[in-house]
Parts: C-alpha cells; structure tokens; sequence
C-alpha cells in the first residue's frame, strides 16, 4: 500500500438503507412500503435470486393484513429510529466524514399520493441530519432505495404509471426545502439498474399482475419514468439547494470473459455495456443506441411524453455513485457451467476467485477495473457508496474476530488506492452496511456486515446493543490515516 494517495476531503463512511435498519415500521404515521413485504429466506438458495425477490399479488396481500413484524424482520430492522444518537456517537468514534442512508418515502408520504406532508416524518430525518452534522459527519442521502409505498404499488402499477413522476417530485421537493440547510449529496434510484433482476422492490412492480410477454417492456416503461424523475429531481435540486450534487447509483456488475475464445469476449462487451444501459442515460441523457435497437428487435414500445427527451438531456447526473461486491463471468456455454450466487443476480463461477459465506466471489482487482472503466466512459467523480463482506460472525468474549472482514476491505481499499493511482476521481467510500442490520435478499440478521454487531437474531431475539467488532477500531486508523497507514 503506497502512502497517502487518498486525496484531503476523500469522504470516508459507512452507508445503510432506512427499509433495513430502522425499524418503527408503523410509527410516527409511517405507512407501509414494499420492504414491509419482504420475506424472511434463509433458507432459499442465494443462487436463486429470482425466488429470493419474488412477491406475488397474495404475499402482498398476506403482508397487507398481518399488523405485527410476524415473518418480515425489515419491520423490526435494528431499530435504528430509536436509537439513531447511540449509533452516530460509534460512527462518529471512528471518524466517520459521511453516512450514507436513506429517506422513507412513506414517513413523508405514508401512502405517496398526499398532498400534505407527515410532519413527524419529517422531524425525524431532519433530527437525524442535525445530529449528523452535529458530529461532523455529512449526511448523503438516497431518495429511493427500494422502499415504495404499498399504496402506489396497488393502485399504480408502481413505476409503470406515469402519474407516480409527479408524486415522487413531491416527495423530492418537500425533502430538498426541508433539508436544504443539512444536505449536500444526494442519490435518486438505489441500483435503478436493478428493475430487471427485482422490479418488485425497485420499482413496485408485481409481476404476476401483468402478462408474461409483456413483462419486459412494461419494466422499461417503468425505468423511463424513474429516468425522468431523477433527472427532474436533479433540476428541482439545483434549484432549491444551489452547490448540491445529484448522483445516480448503479450496481457494478463486472463481467469477464471467461476465455480468450472471441465468442467470449464479445459476450463480456455486451453484458459489461447493458449493465451500463441506464447511467449512460443518466449522465449522457440519451438512451444508448444499443438500448434502441434492442427495443427494435423485440417490439418494445415506450411511451414518452413531449419534453422527456429534452428533460433527460437537460438535467444529467452530478457524480456516479455504484455498489460494488463482485464480478461476473460472460460465457456462451453459462447454461452448463457451474453457478455462484450473487448481489442480486447470480453468474457463472471464477475458478479464480474465492467465495463470501454466501457463495459471492470476492474481487478486489474488479473495483480496480470498474473504477477505471467507468471514469474512462464517463469523466464524472466515482463514488463507491456500497461494498462489503457479508459474513456469519461469531461474538466470542464481547467481541468479534473478523479478521476476514479487514482482509476483505484491506483488498478493496487498495484497488481504489490503485485506481486513485491512475488519475481516477473518486469522492468516497462508504462500506456497506457499517452497522449489522437486515439483509436486502434473504432478511436475515445473521448476515452481517458492519463494524458494529447488533445483538439480535434472524428471529429477533436480542438486547439489540450495539458491540463494535475487531474491525471497527482498524477502519477508525484507515480513516485517521486518510487511507496510508493500514
Ligand atoms: C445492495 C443493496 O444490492 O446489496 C443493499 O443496495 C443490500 O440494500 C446490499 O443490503 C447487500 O445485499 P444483501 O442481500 O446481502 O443485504
């Protein structure tokens, strides 16, 4: 590790989701949300991701009717909403500079539709913001990390109706005034390059209400108006808070050849650029030939309004922010070769690469390469907002001995020290889920990530105090040293 190559200001911090931590499910005039819907899994195969995430019309309704946590832990998440000082006073102990997390649209807008906002909604983040700030650590914040208000997915079809644009720069207005004194940087879409692996959180689209045949260009029509959203919400920002920045997030999903054979190798350039499809839009405000001829070819048909072209082109993105946790294989004979899971997708196995607990393969020489290729496509400062080692830990004598975990972020610390190296901007780092809280895929607590342990379990037994791990006190010297001395 070469010394001191981060550059002063490098925004180094942890990010978590409000759906996956904070809990009070159905305080405050909260109301419920896609997230409130999702299952506990634990036992599906994480290569399986299509069963992981799929919510049929009847789970929705049995989520709708039952009013405790029952089977759905990201109501209880670590109860982040009550306990929120306890938890900055550790971040701040580690010299957080920024924390990523997310607003509930249905804190603000229980059902998404209201003309009037929550107030007590609004008080909490602005609470939490102050006491941020009040720690000297800056609030990044995202507008939509898979948490759509039920209402909207019933009687809108989710992202797929064009009237949910309109409510969702409600909601975006509302926070940016309130927030305008507290927040700086903003991201609109979680992983909005996600639709297709999951449109049920990403985009309030339940697939068994539309027919099959139709199903793709009904989650382009839906990423078409979360396009023009975020691109709206970037202008109405611009205006509303001058000196803020908008980012897109997308999730990097790397792909390589998996030979020289050059089948291969024209397989990874396709995958790698329809991974890219839709920041392209966001920062270059046009759709990429490649998406317009694969419409063509399939007959997809979207519906745009006079003035979305001009939008998108008008009001690109800021920085591009993405997740990073693996790469992937391009292969023409995937169908016979071997699996491994995934962030939200699966893919065929590297031979050259080992496995997390839950069979994602670790990577760290991919940041590298994804930093690179996405700064040479894009000449926008990179953020890297999520990555992390999801792990089974152990506490053994009040505390953990995640030795694996600073090996994990050691390796990925140092690709972006390395890409740094190559003249790559990059702005930050924010690892993935700084605090255990409840995973996006399979909800289970048992998964865990943070510097921080959470005494709970997958069936929420547990003081839910706070532990820091070995790990916590490495990231606080990574940070004290500005990223030189680990
Ligand atoms: C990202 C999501 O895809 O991966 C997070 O943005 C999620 O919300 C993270 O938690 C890790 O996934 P999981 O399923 O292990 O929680």
């Amino acid at each position: 590790m070469s010394k001191t190559r981060f550059p002063d200001g490098f925004l180094w911090g942890g990010a978590l989701a409000a759906n996956q931590c904070e809990g009070a499910w159905n305080v405050g005039g909260k109301g419920l949300s896609v997230a409130d819907c999702s299952l506990y899994k634990a036992h599906v195969d994480p290569k399986d991701y299509k069963a992981l995430h799929h919510i049929s019309s009847a789970d929705i309704a049995a989520a709708e009717a039952c009013t405790e946590i029952g089977p759905y832990p990201k109501r209880r998440g670590i109860d982040f909403y009550h306990r929120y000082r306890e938890d900055l006073d550790l971040l701040a102990q580690m010299g957080f500079k920024t924390l990523r997390v997310s607003i509930q649209w249905t804190r603000i807008f229980p059902k998404g539709i209201e003309t009037e906002p929550n107030e007590a909604g609004l008080a909490f983040y602005e609470s939490l913001f102050t006491e941020m700030r009040a720690r000297g650590i800056e609030p990044l914040v995202t507008l939509h990390h898979y948490e759509m208000p039920l209402h909207l997915v019933n009687h809108y079809d989710g992202w797929y109706r064009r009237e949910v644009v309109g409510f969702f720069l409600r909601f975006t207005e509302t926070v940016f005034r309130r927030y305008r004194h507290l927040v700086k940087y903003w991201l609109s879409f979680n992983e909005i390059d996600s639709a297709f692996r999951h449109p049920f959180s990403t985009m309030g689209i339940c697939e068994d209400r539309h027919p099959k045949e139709k199903l793709e260009e009904i989650i382009w029509q839906g990423l078409h108006h979360q396009l023009v959203a975020s691109a709206l919400a970037t202008k109405q920002l611009h205006a509303i808070i001058p000196g803020a920045q908008m980012g897109c997030m997308v999730t990097s999903l790397l792909s390589y050849p998996e030979t020289c054979r050059p089948e291969n190798c024209l397989k990874a350039v396709r995958d790698n650029r329809d991974n890219l499809t839709i920041s392209d839009v966001q920062v270059h405000g046009v759709y990429p030939p490649s998406a317009l001829s694969a419409w063509r070819k399939r007959d997809i048909k979207i519906v745009m309004e006079q003035g979305d072209e001009e939008i998108l082109k008008a009001y690109p993105v800021d920085f591009v922010s993405f997740s990073y946790y693996m790469s992937m294989v391009s292969s023409v004979n995937e169908a016979e070769r071997e699996k491994v899971g995934g962030n939200v997708t699966s893919g065929v196995k590297n031979p050259y690469l080992p496995v997390s607990d839950w069979g994602w393969q670790i990577d760290p020489i991919g940041l590298t390469i994804s930093l690179i290729e996405l700064y040479d496509r894009y000449r926008k400062p990179l953020f890297v907002v999520e990555n992390g080692l999801g792990a089974r830990d152990k506490l053994v004598d009040g505390t953990v001995e995640d030795d694996y975990r600073i090996a994990y972020f050691r390796d990925h610390i140092s690709a972006i020290g390395d890409a740094l190296d190559e003249g790559v901007d990059v702005m930050g780092f924010t690892a993935w889920g700084c605090i255990d809280s409840v995973s996006l895929s399979t909800s289970q607590m048992s998964k865990r990530y943070g510097f921080i342990y959470v005494d709970c379990d997958d069936e929420g037994h547990g003081s839910m105090s706070r532990i820091p791990k070995k790990s916590f006190s490495w990231y606080r010297d990574v940070i004290a040293s500005n990223g030189a001395g680990f």
